[in-house]
């Protein structure tokens, strides 16, 4: 054997040996809060909400900016330190095993993170699909449903604009016709609400968007009985639950829904660029896919997600996400969301020209919530905050108000300062 052949032959072995070793599953994850957890089994979650030593050990599992106080988690949140090395780990690892890594063991390790999240989410195995985000989960649904002209979609204004533009460009292009709810969530009862959809509907319904939580405002409304009301009446509900999926402990099928999106890199706590639908077995055959597909047939969700090359070093740090938020417990962390919500919204509750639009009640918000200051402009606001106290939130676009959204990383000091703060302006204003 020549010394080249040989050395060809010592190197590739190297390498399947490497990529059969490729520990791309962690069985146990690197959550710092797992000893600190394990002391609260004999707590309810609402005790546990609280228990500032253990919130204080989760908020060391992150490495935050020292920089400013981020209010602003339901854009992105960062995820713990040890997801954050498991992607780094895992792109170096990737990246040296190359095409031999995405020909080999790729598609195993695709299918056992979906079966992973299918667990943790308790839907069936064969309802869902690994998505980038909630845009991509739910335009494959919205491009993706049998309509044709004069079928009816039934919405409010406070979906994401995104969805919202989606349905409007079927309109443009196949006559489908949005019907735009015009009600005033925040001020309405749940009963209200359900009632308002139930009028919106007429015989050429076809279709429901609702989000679960309303980014807007936070609020959370009554899905469950929003599809409940709509299967009756033979209509499909889309749920937008980009900001419930492991910030509400509900799991996806108790809502009811048909049709979910979500994004990973929210409330779960994933990498940026990680997401998941859901659709209800049966009603993936009528789905189009957005992506074209002749790997799988009509009736398997796999079809919807022809997606091309992805990063696959983000498939285990969906993993360890997953692990992190089992180990808190998703009713001890929802308790916990809520908690911090309450505490700063008690305290500016009654503090002349502030204004707090959310509904406060407990199954209306959770961990956001809006806060305004009488006569002063919500960019104004957000930038006010940050510049002279460094805490950063944002103005989504809610007249009046900016959004705050904390997270179980957010201290009780830092809530202290943002309320000293906002006393601060709303007296100077
Ligand atoms: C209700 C809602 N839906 C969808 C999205 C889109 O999420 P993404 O950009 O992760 O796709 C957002 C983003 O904040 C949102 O708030």
């Amino acid at each position: 054997m020549t010394n080249s052949r040989r050395d060809f032959l010592k190197k590739t072995a190297g390498i399947a040996l490497a990529a059969n070793a490729l520990p791309l599953m962690r069985p146990d994850g690197q959550s710092r809060v797992h000893a600190a957890s394990a002391k609260l089994s004999n707590q309810s979650p609402v005790q546990s909400a609280s228990d500032e030593r253990f919130w204080s050990s989760v908020r060391s599992a992150f490495d935050l900016s020292p920089q400013f106080t981020n209010l602003e988690s339901g854009y992105y949140s960062p995820q713990p330190g040890a997801g954050v090395k498991e992607v780094c780990e895992q792109a170096q690892r990737i990246n040296e095993l190359a095409a031999f890594y995405m020909r080999g063991n790729w598609p195993d390790d695709i299918s056992r993170t979906k079966q992973q999240l299918a667990r943790f989410s308790e839907c069936p195995n064969e309802e869902i699909l690994i998505t980038r985000n909630t845009t991509e989960s739910l335009n494959i649904v919205i491009m993706g449903l049998d309509l044709k002209s004069g079928d009816e979609a039934v919405y409010g204004p406070y979906e994401y604009g995104s969805m919202q533009v989606s349905f409007r460009q079927r309109a443009a292009r196949e006559g489908i016709v949005c019907k735009v709810l015009d009600i005033p969530i925040i001020s309405m009862h749940d009963d209200e609400i359900v009632k308002a959809y139930q009028a919106a509907i007429t015989s050429k319904t076809k279709v429901i968007l609702v989000s679960h939580i309303v980014y807007l405002t936070g609020q959370v409304l009554p899905v469950r009985r929003i599809c409940d009301m709509a299967h009756e009446l033979g209509i499909e509900v889309i749920v937008d639950g980009a900001h419930s999926f492991a910030h509400l402990a509900d799991g996806i099928t108790d809502l009811h829904g048909d049709y979910y999106g979500t994004s990973l890199h929210k409330w779960l706590m994933a990498p940026l660029g990680t997401g998941l639908l859901h659709v209800k077995k049966e009603k993936i055959k009528k789905l189009w896919p957005l992506y074209g597909d002749s790997n799988y047939a009509t009736d398997k969700i796999e079809k919807l997600g022809h997606f091309g090359t992805q990063p696959p070093y983000l498939l285990s740090a969906i993993a360890e996400a997953m692990h992190f938020n089992q180990t808190l417990g998703l009713a001890r962390k929802e308790a916990r969301l809520r908690h911090i919500k309450n505490y700063w919204v008690e305290r500016l509750a009654d503090v002349p020209n502030i204004i707090l639009p959310t509904p406060a009640e407990d199954h209306r918000s959770c961990a956001i919530s809006l806060v305004g200051i009488r006569n002063k402009e919500p960019g104004e606001l957000a930038k006010e905050l940050y510049e002279r106290y460094q805490i950063f939130t944002v103005s989504p676009g809610y007249p009046g108000a900016v959004r705050i959204s904390p997270n179980i990383y957010t201290s009780i000091g830092e809530l202290d300062r943002f309320v000293a703060a906002m006393k601060e302006l709303a007296a100077a204003s």
